[in-house]
């Protein structure tokens, strides 16, 4: 044994002799690697040994920099898209709280004249001033249903009051006066009031004042070095009541539109990667210390409006007859006016499930009335867009049920019922902590609707930058029209 051992013992030396060389001959070269390093030498290290480390070294560059805004690096582009990391990161109610260093969305608002703003508010200009001194007094919205629709009023006053200020209020989009300078170009008609109030034929006209309103907006427009410039395709125009704008779309189609969905616009004029979807001011009163829980609100399900609807609106009639008969279910007719909105309120206030169902459209102020009443939304629109849902989990607050499994027999209400009290409560929660991105106010407050509506235009920006300066590619080498070389490329079908 001890002599075959002997050999392998000399063996097993050697070994730990080899190694110790290696251990020490690579130590070696690490220390003098070190040294190099300490020296200066660091081209050697860098290309050979950290390939990446250049990669590295200009991140470190670019980071330590001061951040000097420039035409390729535009700022805005970075932070819409940080605040949306934020909102989906933190599933806390203050989804938009750190603005200490937000760079805001730069907006140049054109100084239409007054008729097609503040004037439609019954506000008289004087002088020669364009917008009312919001310092002294703001103009009125007039109340009832046409507050729905009022979100050109709200975006308009944060525009205006962006001016002034104090640095520290946390302003998402900030009105600057250099249209060259801005993000995007603000256009502030308040088309959902002229509707409303303007739609009208008066005796001996020949177009409604609404109509004529359209047609001048086309005209000054497409007239603008602005619109020129990009096409319209960095323009965001207001037409939040499906029927606004009618006329005009169908020639200011290249901009943003600023809309309650897309019920009534063909794709080609409206759409999702262009558009922005806002959400309707609720008309119900916001539920303010809601201590109630499942057990305290007797309605299982609560719906309120008209059923006898035309377009997409025969689902409601079918929901009727297949759920008037159901224990806690309470449907209730007409559209929510004076009374109705006391009612309507309590109602929604002591409802645990709200539904909304289609109607000519597929959205309705009816889901932000539910959510400001904390009242967990059960949506059957098989078409409806939602505001901000492109950082917003609608699903963690609402039921959403396809038409054609809501139309079956015991379906919706065998659903709603196998929701118990833990899963409804976890909505609940959710609906208090989402209800301000819903809430438009004057002066407007971080995460409220009018801050949420702007951190979404400027989610759009990059996409529409890209599409602007793709449309530049041959503007310089294409073939001169009869009308000389233009900028941007206007797009077919164009008003002039
Ligand atoms: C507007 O901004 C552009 C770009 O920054 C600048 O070149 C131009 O001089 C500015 N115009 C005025 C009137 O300040």
């Amino acid at each position: 044994m001890a002599e075959r051992n002997a050999p392998s013992i000399g063996l097993i030396s050697q070994k730990s002799l080899f190694y110790l060389f290696s251990i020490t001959t690579v130590l070696f070269i690490l220390s003098w690697f070190f040294v190099l390093r300490s020296t200066g030498h660091n081209h050697f290290i860098n290309h050979s040994l950290i390939p990446n480390s250049k990669v590295f070294a200009r991140i470190d560059k670019r980071n330590s920099k001061p951040h000097i805004q420039s035409e390729d690096e535009p700022l805005v582009l970075n932070n819409p898209m940080n605040v949306g990391k934020e909102v989906q990161a933190s599933k806390d109610n203050a989804l938009v709280k750190d603005n200490s260093n937000k760079v805001a969305l730069k907006v140049f608002m054109y100084d239409l004249p007054p008729e097609f703003h503040f004037e439609l508010l019954d506000w008289k200009a004087n002088g020669g001033s364009v917008w009312p001194d919001i310092r002294t007094k703001i103009p009125q919205y007039p109340g009832g249903l046409n507050l729905q629709h009022s979100i050109e009023y709200w975006l308009t006053l944060d525009l205006l009051s962006s001016e002034y200020a104090d640095p520290a209020s946390a302003h998402t989009a900030i009105r600057v006066h250099n249209s060259s300078e801005a993000d995007v170009i603000f256009v502030p008609f308040f088309s959902s009031l002229s509707l409303n109030r303007f739609s009208r034929l008066k005796p001996h006209e020949k177009k409604s004042k609404n109509t004529l309103l359209q047609e001048k907006l086309v005209k000054f427009l497409t007239a603008q070095e602005e619109w020129k410039r990009s096409g319209g395709c960095d323009h965001i125009i207001l037409a939040h009541h499906p029927n606004s704008m009618l006329d005009a779309r169908t020639k200011l189609w290249p901009a943003m539109f600023i809309l309650a969905d897309f019920g009534r616009y063909p794709p080609n004029i409206a759409n999702v990667e262009k558009d922005v979807i806002a959400p309707y001011k609720h008309v119900i009163r916001t539920f303010v210390n809601d201590l109630s829980d499942f057990d305290s609100r007797p309605t299982l399900l609560y719906f309120q409006g008209a059923i006898y609807r035309k377009d997409g609106g025969f689902a409601r009639q079918e929901l009727f007859y297949l759920l008037k008969d159901e224990k806690e279910v309470h449907f209730s007719f007409g559209t929510v006016q004076r009374d109705g909105i006391r009612k309507a309120t309590s109602g929604m206030h002591s409802s645990k499930f709200c539904l909304n169902i289609a109607g000519d459209t597929p959205s309705s102020n009816r889901l932000f009335d539910a959510i400001a009443s904390h009242c967990v939304p059960v949506i059957i629109s098989d078409d409806i867009e939602l505001p901000y849902e492109d950082v917003l989990d609608y699903s963690e607050f609402c039921i959403f049920v396809r038409t054609s499994d809501a139309l079956k027999e015991k379906f919706l209400i065998n659903l709603i019922r196998s929701i118990g009290k833990d899963e409804w409560t976890r909505m609940w929660v959710r609906l208090k902590e989402v209800e301000t991105f819903f809430e438009f106010q004057y002066p407007s407050k971080e995460g409220d609707a009018v801050q949420m509506i702007w951190q979404a235009v400027a989610r759009k920006v990059p996409a529409m930058r890209m599409k602007l300066h793709k449309s530049r590619r041959l503007s310089r080498s294409h073939a001169p029209k009869e009308k000389g070389l233009r900028s941007a490329p206007l797009p077919r079908n164009f008003g002039e």
